[in-house]
């Protein structure tokens, strides 16, 4: 039996994609560079059209590349249903006009980064499932291999974190949406949305992440997506 009362559900999905990406060295903005022949946007897009639930998707990209028949957008297809919307002067100002733009009755979030453009669906159901189990906000996340420092201003190493307590974490970031949006409006910032939601002192759950959701970069990491893609041809 369903409840005509119950509140709508749904998976809203922000992929921010209105970084300039300049340490990549090319002329267009970096979701719109080429990999193996398509936008890196449409191979992060792709792993959306395999998720089960989703209601909205907003892309956010750079204010001249809104219009999607702009030669730019040639190789990326869009989800249905997906609004394409300007972003802003950093990450979290692009997040937020992704968020403003999702259909309201999306009772969960994700925020991805169209860098991160082979991350596998399979990462995206896991950080939905957790958030579908409870936790209110849900980052894939890795074991790091290498030892890591803090330093003061002047390089001078500060302390050396356990790092069996380390994770590097990556997106989709899922969070319940109320949470988000609470988050968004307390006007911090941050490079990554899981920590406004724990400046709220919210408790964020770190799930297995996966060595394909690495986010592209520079040029080197450009060549290793491609190196991957020709890996996975038949
Ligand atoms: O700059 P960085 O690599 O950390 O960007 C992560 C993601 O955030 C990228 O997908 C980039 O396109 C996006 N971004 C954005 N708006 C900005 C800056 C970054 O959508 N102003």
């Amino acid at each position: 039996m369903t409840d005509a009362h119950a509140a709508p559900r749904g998976v809203g999905v922000v992929v921010v994609a209105a970084g300039s990406g300049s340490r990549l060295g090319a002329s267009l903005p970096k979701a719109f560079v080429p990999l193996a022949g398509r936008p890196l946007l449409g191979w992060a897009l792709d792993a959306l059209g395999q998720l089960p639930g989703v209601r909205s998707v907003a892309v956010v990209v750079p204010e001249g590349l809104v219009n999607t028949a702009h030669a730019a957008w040639a190789g990326v297809g869009l989800p249905d249903p997906a609004v394409v919307v300007a972003g802003g002067a950093d990450r979290t100002a692009s997040v937020a006009a992704g968020l403003a733009a999702l259909d309201p009755g999306c009772d969960v979030v994700l925020v991805h980064d169209a860098a991160r453009c082979l991350t596998p669906s399979a990462v995206f159901e896991r950080v939905v499932a957790a958030v579908r189990a409870g936790a209110d906000g849900v980052v894939p996340g890795l074991a790091v291999v290498d030892t890591v420092k803090t330093v003061d201003a002047g390089g001078f190493v500060t302390g050396t974190p356990d790092r069996a307590a380390l994770r590097a974490v990556q997106t989709p970031q899922g969070f319940r949406r109320a949470v988000l949006d609470a988050a968004h409006a307390s006007g911090l910032g941050a490079t990554d949305d899981a920590a406004l939601v724990e400046a709220l002192g919210h408790r964020v759950l770190v799930v297995e992440g996966d060595p394909r959701a690495f986010k592209v970069t520079t040029a080197d990491d450009l060549d290793r997506a491609e190196r991957m893609l020709a890996a996975d041809a038949p």
